[in-house]
């Protein structure tokens, strides 16, 4: 039996309290809380068991109380990244070691060992710049970059390893004694949970009984972290207390709420901190449950008179700590010693990978509904956008266009015929993206199920049977994506011959992967269900919606023989899922505050390698008043991922149904998304190839600037652009700081400019996206805007250069075909660069490999900031034409206006103004 609607609406009662654990419930945390508290358990590092690999130093570690030997293994890796790996030297079994998340081995550099004093191992890179020094006794690191500590680990004797011991009833004498540390009575094993753990009516039976892990690292100076997504919080990380601790656990939770450190749909272990003249990151690989506390020591002033000046600023100086404690697996940790962010940026996809490049369609508008109901709804719903004038790339259908819930299928009533549907979005230059869940309805009728079952291809449960559990299709089995096999099948069901009527139009939307399972603990997989190679589902839940996504995004390669880029948007991901596609932040609420706060959950996923993130734009449940719908998309046009959805009891709403004012409004901010594509699709390869986030948090681009460090209602789009959406019902003003004492800012309709370092009042009505282009940069984008961006292809460009206070400005455009891998295989892309210097406006070649043939112009600059009127202005073509050129200028504004020009967007020219 199906899903009824009836239960999706208990299922909208998922929030309440008790469906998910708070920490206090949580028994690992517990555990560790409570033997840490005893503060009775050291570590020493046994530093005569020293060996020095090929890429590591390694050495023993031996707690005092269980006499357990961990082996700990310190490698340096290029790009001045340090890795800690901390295990049991011998455990009882292997323990989970995450795979597949690191895009190769990642390329060590050894390490050279200086003596310390007895007691302690120097280990540093070639130029001895960067330094690991570890002290034995109690074990710490203290990680130095020249002559400053910045972080240091264990400091607070915060290692904690539970090793895998033999369950109590099958224990030895013998054994027995040697555990006898451990205490063992029937009452504490329950409280602690050890190797049986109660929550609601579940019993979660641990086979291989405690197994967490934890360790401390105190960040020296910085009191500004970020990361850790995916949490419905502030950009920066907030303080933590022993009953409120940031959880990564990917759950499903239905119109989440704001402001808490609960897990959500994904998680990425990954933060990065921050402070004047650094950043650093700490990437804790780990897919098990997860917590992280976080406490800031602020800065204790000492005044000069007291002691000497250099002292003052070490005694002084903030702290900040961070815990990490996950239930099983290993302590994998790395270390990425910056020192800016655009550093730690690129360290941290050097082990992750970059954006995956996506195809241009995708970051036009889409537009989603649970669920557009049949053909007919379709066409009706995509002709709505030509009346409308209103442009769109993709049509989504959600569960209910498939027979019963039953992906790769169609319901043939609604959808008799899906190729003939997808030959028309063709005809308009537009796409169709369909959902695919990973939970399989039980049928043996249903080729899909009888296929995976007969080859093994479900998560098992303890008993070695397939697991079932209740999702929409009612009883289903869950595919085992971390199986390699079962990948690689599942890739191949996407092929068009397999999946009968798709085509090459169509793209794939994983949802319900955290795993989503209705009835389960915490509305999840039980964590001693079974997967591949013998692993029980809690090593590795935070990382099963990340192999979904893998497999989807290359089951999309294959079908097109490797030609075409794939999109896939996933909602659970893990550490690495930007190689795989786009990602949103779930089910949100109609309401302004889930607005507000798309802002810092999206700067937090960018910053985390996950460039292409969303919201759904008007709030998924609910029904948004007009106001709320407009300044929704007004922020969505400026965020990377750009799509309308709405839960299927909400009222419809699509963007002509609010009266004609408001349809001209949205029109207008998604003719604004259009309008910039090609600084968008620009800055989606910078991502790709560079590893530069999208969407930045302002601390990001002023990185000296302290009132920048918490920012979260603003932020920049790529460097050029700022951008401090509307959130606010009602609002007739918007305080906006614009940084930089040597910055100039204009605002990017009406060019008025603003010297930096200032909050400015930028009184708005209905009508205002307050967006603001920063002195220095050029924009590129397109003059005219078409049904889809397939129609804008040839569209004339247009450059906004806006001069920085010294007159100059530079800028890039990067284009190709828009969806292949050519750009990759054959070179085949333009990557041209603008740059303004002394009155000289030049197109040049930013990337001499690559090639691409463009017939399109640009038609119009606008040049922002020239102080005078010229006298003449001339373009220079590469041929040597000079040719005068018309030009109108505004004194009021200071704008220099070019039109109708015809200069070819993929040679070299200039354009003199005198
Ligand atoms: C989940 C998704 C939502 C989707 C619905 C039905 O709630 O988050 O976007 O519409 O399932 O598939």
């Amino acid at each position: 039996m199906e899903v009824s609607e009836k239960e999706i609406s208990v299922e909208d009662e998922a929030e309440d309290k008790n469906v998910f654990k708070d920490c206090s419930k949580i028994a690992f945390y517990r555990r560790q809380k409570q033997q840490l508290s005893k503060k009775s358990t050291t570590y020493q590092a046994l530093l005569d068991s020293v060996t020095t690999g090929k890429d590591s130093t390694r050495f023993q570690m031996i707690n005092e109380a269980t006499k357990v030997p961990l082996l700990a293994e310190v490698f340096g890796i290029e790009g001045n990244i340090f890795r800690l790996k901390i295990t049991e030297e011998t455990p009882l079994k292997p323990r989970y070691e995450v795979p597949d998340v690191l895009t190769s081995k990642p390329s060590t550099v050894r390490l050279i060992s200086c003596s310390g004093d007895t007691g302690s191992l120097i280990l540093a890179n070639g130029k001895g710049d960067l330094r690991c020094h570890i002290t034995a006794n109690p074990f710490k690191v203290d990680l130095m970059c020249k002559e400053e500590v910045v972080m240091s680990i264990n400091s607070l004797g915060q290692l904690y390893f539970e090793h895998l011991q033999t369950p109590l009833k099958q224990r030895t004498t013998r054994e027995k004694e040697e555990n006898a540390s451990i205490d063992t009575s029937q009452e504490n094993q329950e409280d602690l949970g050890l190797w049986e753990e109660k929550f609601a009516e579940f019993v979660d039976v641990k086979v291989n009984g405690p197994a967490s892990i934890g360790l401390d690292f105190s960040l020296h100076g910085f009191e500004h972290l970020y990361g850790i997504p995916q949490h419905a919080e502030s950009h920066r990380l907030k303080n933590t207390s022993d009953e409120d601790v940031y959880r990564l656990y990917n759950l499903d939770v239905y119109g989440y709420k704001i402001h808490e450190k609960m897990g959500i749909y994904g998680s990425v272990p990954y933060l990065l901190a921050h402070k004047l003249g650094r950043t650093v990151g700490i990437f804790w690989l780990n897919s098990s449950e997860t917590l992280v506390e976080i406490n800031t020591e602020p800065a204790v002033k000492y005044t000069l008179t007291q002691m000497d000046p250099e002292a003052a600023k070490q005694k002084g100086s903030s702290r900040t700590d961070v815990h990490w404690m996950s239930e099983s697996g290993i302590i994998d940790v790395f270390l990425l010693t910056g020192p800016t962010p655009s550093d730690v940026f690129k360290q941290y996809s050097s082990l992750t990978g970059t954006q995956a490049m996506p195809p241009l369609f995708s970051l036009g508008y889409h537009q989603c509904r649970w669920n557009y109901e049949d053909e007919q709804d379709v066409k009706a719903v995509d002709a709505g956008f030509d009346k409308h004038d209103i442009p769109y790339d993709v049509i989504w259908l959600d569960i209910e266009h498939t027979k019963g819930k039953r992906y790769f299928t169609w319901d043939k009533k609604r959808f008799p015929n899906p190729q003939r549907m997808q030959e028309l979005l063709r005809n308009k230059k537009r796409k169709l993206v369909v959902i695919s869940d990973p939970h399989i309805k039980i049928d043996p009728d249903y080729s899909v199920y009888a296929k995976a079952k007969e080859q093994g291809f479900f998560v098992k449960n303890h008993k070695g049977e397939d697991f079932e559990g209740i999702c929409w299709p009612g009883l289903s089995s869950y595919l085992d994506f971390t199986n390699p096999k079962v990948r690689e099948w599942y890739s191949g069901l996407f092929a068009f011959s397999v999946y009968q009527g798709s085509t090459d139009i169509l793209y794939i939307w994983n949802d319900m992967n955290e795993p989503s399972v209705f009835r389960g603990p915490e509305k999840t997989m039980q964590k001693n269900a079974i997967h591949h190679g013998n692993w029980e589902h809690r090593e590795l839940h935070n990382i099963y919606g990340f192999y979904q996504q893998k497999a989807t995004a290359e089951g999309l390669i294959q079908r097109s023989k490797g030609k075409e880029r794939p999109f896939v948007l996933t909602r659970s991901f893990f550490a690495g899922s930007q190689k795989y596609g786009a990602v949103w932040t779930g089910d949100n609420r109609a309401e302004w505050s889930y607005l507000k706060i798309s802002i810092p959950m999206l700067l937090t996923l960018s910053i985390t390698g996950i460039s292409f993130c969303g919201a759904d734009v008007g709030g998924f449940i609910g029904n948004p008043e007009a106001e709320l719908l407009v300044r929704w998309y007004q922020a969505g046009a400026y965020q990377p991922f750009f799509r309308g959805h709405a839960t299927i009891n909400s009222k419809r709403r699509e963007p002509w149904l609010f009266g004609k004012e408001h349809t001209r409004l949205i029109r207008e901010a998604i003719r604004e998304r259009y309008a910039l594509l090609p600084y968008w699709y620009s800055l989606f390869y910078r991502a790709h190839m560079t590893s530069e986030p999208i969407m930045r948090p302002l601390w990001v681009e002023f990185p000296d600037e302290l009132e920048t460090f918490g920012m979260e209602d603003e932020y920049m789009l790529g460097s050029a652009l700022l951008v401090h959406p509307v959130t606010e019902p009602k609002a007739t003003v918007v305080d906006v700081f614009l940084p930089g004492s040597s910055e100039v800012w204009y605002d990017s309709k009406t060019f008025a400019s603003w010297e930096g370092a200032c909050t400015v009042n930028i009184p708005v009505t209905l009508d205002t996206i307050p967006v603001f282009q920063r002195g220095g940069s050029v924009v590129p984008i397109k003059r005219v805007i078409g049904k889809s961006t397939g129609w804008m292809t040839d569209s004339p460009y247009g450059l906004r250069v806006a001069l920085s206070t010294k007159g100059s400005a530079v800028g890039e455009l990067y284009l190709d075909d828009g969806h292949s891998f050519q750009y990759l295989h054959q070179k085949q892309f333009l990557h041209r660069k603008f740059c303004f210097c002394s009155g000289v406006l030049s197109n040049s070649c930013a990337d001499e490999r690559g090639h691409y043939p463009s017939k399109c112009v640009v038609e119009q600059i606008f040049v922002l900031g020239l102080k005078k009127q010229p006298s003449s202005v001339t373009t220079h073509s590469s041929d040597g034409k000079d040719q005068p050129v018309a030009f109108t200028y505004c004194a009021r504004t200071s704008t220099l206006s070019l039109e109708k020009l015809s200069l070819n967007v993929g040679t070299d020219w200039e354009v003199h103004i005198k």
